[in-house]
C-alpha cells in the first residue's frame, strides 16, 4: 500500500478499490498511517464522498479493527442507535425492554456530545453505578441480566477512535459516509443479529432537515445491511425534548415513572415510551421474536406495563454497581439539585417553536453536560416540567422548572429558556413523533 496514492484517487475521483480503503483503514488503526495521511484521506472523503460498496468497505474495516464479539445466547442479540437528540432517554427504557422480550442487548454507548446529553452520563447519575466494565463483565451482566449499558472499551473500533480524532479537528466530521462507518462500526463491533435506528431531526437534532435525515438514515441502512447486519430506522421528530426533563437525574427519574407507573396516565401515551415501543417492535420484528413491528410494540408495551422491564433495569443498575433496590426507592435514591425556579411565560399565547438545542445548551451551562474534556458532570442540574410544543400558556404560566446549584446560576439558566420558546397567538401545527420508516 502506498496511502498517498489511495488519497490522490480519492481527491482526484478515481476509482478505489474497496480492498484498498480497507487497507488504508488497517494502517490508521495499526498506527502506520500518521495524523496528516488520515486528515487527507477525510478531507477527500468529505469533498468527494464514496459508493455504496466502499462505505461497506470502511465501516467492515473500522469493526474489524478492534474485538468483534461472538455470543452463545439463547435469543437474538438486537441494539439501537440514536444520532442525538435533546431530553433522549429512549435507550434506558428500550434496553431492559428487551430483554425482558427475550432479546439480549450489549448497548455500548455514549457520553453527552455536543447539546445532547449521554446515555453513560444518565445512567451514572444512580450512585454507584459504573459504566466502564471489563469484557467478561460485559459479557457475564448480558448474559445474565439480557442487557448491559456500557462504554466503549479501547479495543471497540480502535481505527474510528484515531479518525474521529483527526476529524474532530480538522473540519471533517460532516460527511454522510465517515458518519456512516463511524456509527457502524461500533454497533457491529457488538456482534448484533439485528439493529434499529433513530435518526432525530429538528430543532433539539444535529440534523435539521428532513432530507438531510434521510439521506443518513439510509446510508446507515444500506451500509449496515451491506455489512450483514438486519437493519431498519426510523426518523423521529426532534423539535422538542421527548420527556418533560433535561439534565441527567432528572431523565432518570422520568424513566424510572415511565417503568415503575405501569399503565399510561389517563390513558395518554407517553411520547418517549410510544417511541421506545415502535424501535422496539422493530427490532424484535428483526430478530425474530415478533410476526412485525406493530406486533413487536405491543410486546414492549406489556414488558414495561406488567413491570418486566423495570426488573430487569433494576437488575442492571445492580450489576453495574448501583443499589439493590434502587427499582423501589428511587425517589430516595437519585440525587437532587438545591435550587429549584420556575421559568414563567412572559406573553400569552400557544408554545410555537421550542430551540432544543438551546435548551441542551442550557443544561450543560448549568454544569449537567461537559465544555471540556474531563469536566466534571453534576447530575442533579437540568430542567423539568418543560411545556409541550403547541401548548397553550397565559401570561405567569409555567414554561419549565430550573434545578440548579444556586440562585444565579438559576436565574440565568430561567432567562436562557424563556428565550429558547417562541410564544405565537395561533396554535400551531404539532409535527408527528414518527416521520418516516427506512428500510421497511
Ligand atoms: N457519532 C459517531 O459515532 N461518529 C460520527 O462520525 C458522528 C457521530
Amino acid at each position: 500500500m502506498d496511502p498517498r496514492r489511495t488519497i490522490a484517487r480519492l481527491r482526484d475521483r478515481e476509482h478505489v478499490s474497496p480492498d484498498e480503503l480497507a487497507e488504508f483503514i488497517h494502517g490508521i488503526g495499526d498506527g502506520r498511517i500518521g495524523d496528516a495521511q488520515a486528515a487527507a484521506f477525510a478531507m477527500a472523503i468529505v469533498l468527494n464522498g464514496v459508493s455504496h460498496d466502499q462505505r461497506v468497505a470502511l465501516t467492515l474495516a473500522m469493526r474489524d479493527s478492534g474485538d468483534v464479539l461472538n455470543w452463545d445466547l439463547p435469543g437474538p442479540v438486537l441494539d439501537k442507535h440514536s444520532t442525538g437528540g435533546v431530553g433522549d432517554s429512549v435507550s434506558l427504557i428500550l434496553a431492559p425492554a428487551l430483554a425482558a422480550c427475550g432479546a439480549y442487548v450489549p448497548m455500548i454507548s455514549g457520553r453527552g456530545l455536543g447539546h445532547t446529553g449521554g446515555t453513560l452520563d444518565k445512567l451514572e447519575a444512580i450512585p454507584g453505578v459504573v459504566t466502564e466494565v471489563s469484557e467478561p463483565d460485559f459479557r457475564r451482566i448480558v448474559g445474565d441480566v439480557g442487557c448491559a449499558i456500557v462504554s466503549a472499551t479501547g479495543s471497540i473500533a480502535p481505527a474510528d477512535k484515531r479518525l474521529y480524532a483527526v476529524r474532530d479537528l480538522t473540519a471533517t466530521v460532516e460527511s454522510v459516509d465517515l458518519i456512516t462507518a463511524s456509527i457502524l462500526s461500533k454497533k457491529l463491533a457488538a456482534g448484533l443479529d439485528a439493529l434499529v435506528l433513530d435518526v432525530k431531526v429538528g430543532s433539539g437534532a444535529f440534523m435539521k432537515s428532513h432530507a438531510e435525515a434521510k439521506t443518513l438514515a439510509q446510508a446507515l441502512v444500506s451500509a449496515a445491511r451491506g455489512a450483514g447486519c438486519p437493519t431498519q430506522a426510523l426518523i423521529t421528530d426532534m423539535n422538542q425534548p421527548l420527556a418533560p426533563a433535561l439534565g441527567n437525574a432528572l431523565e432518570v427519574a422520568g424513566v424510572m415513572e415511565i417503568l415503575t407507573r405501569g399503565v399510561p396516565v389517563d390513558g395518554v401515551p407517553d411520547p418517549l415510551l410510544t417511541l421506545v415501543a415502535e424501535l422496539g417492535g422493530t427490532a424484535l420484528a428483526l430478530g425474530g421474536l415478533a410476526d412485525n413491528a406493530a406486533s413487536g410494540a405491543r410486546l414492549i408495551l406489556d414488558a414495561v406495563e406488567m413491570g418486566h422491564a423495570a426488573e430487569k433495569f433494576g437488575a442492571m443498575v445492580t450489576a453495574l454497581g448501583g443499589p439493590a433496590d434502587f427499582v423501589s426507592r428511587w425517589m430516595d435514591r437519585l440525587p437532587s439539585a438545591p435550587v429549584l425556579v420556575d421559568v414563567l411565560a412572559d406573553r400569552s399565547g400557544y408554545v410555537g417553536t421550542i430551540d432544543g438545542t438551546g435548551l441542551g445548551h442550557v443544561v450543560i451551562d448549568l454544569g449537567g453536560g461537559r465544555k471540556f474534556d474531563g469536566d466534571a458532570i453534576d447530575p442533579t442540574v437540568g430542567l423539568s416540567a418543560v411545556a409541550a410544543l403547541g401548548s397553550r400558556v397565559a401570561v405567569g404560566d409555567r414554561l419549565a422548572v430550573v434545578h440548579a446549584v444556586s440562585e444565579t446560576e438559576a436565574l440565568e439558566a430561567a432567562q436562557a429558556v424563556v428565550g429558547a420558546f417562541s410564544i405565537v397567538p395561533d396554535r400551531p401545527s404539532v409535527p408527528g413523533r414518527i416521520h418516516e420508516r427506512i428500510g421497511a
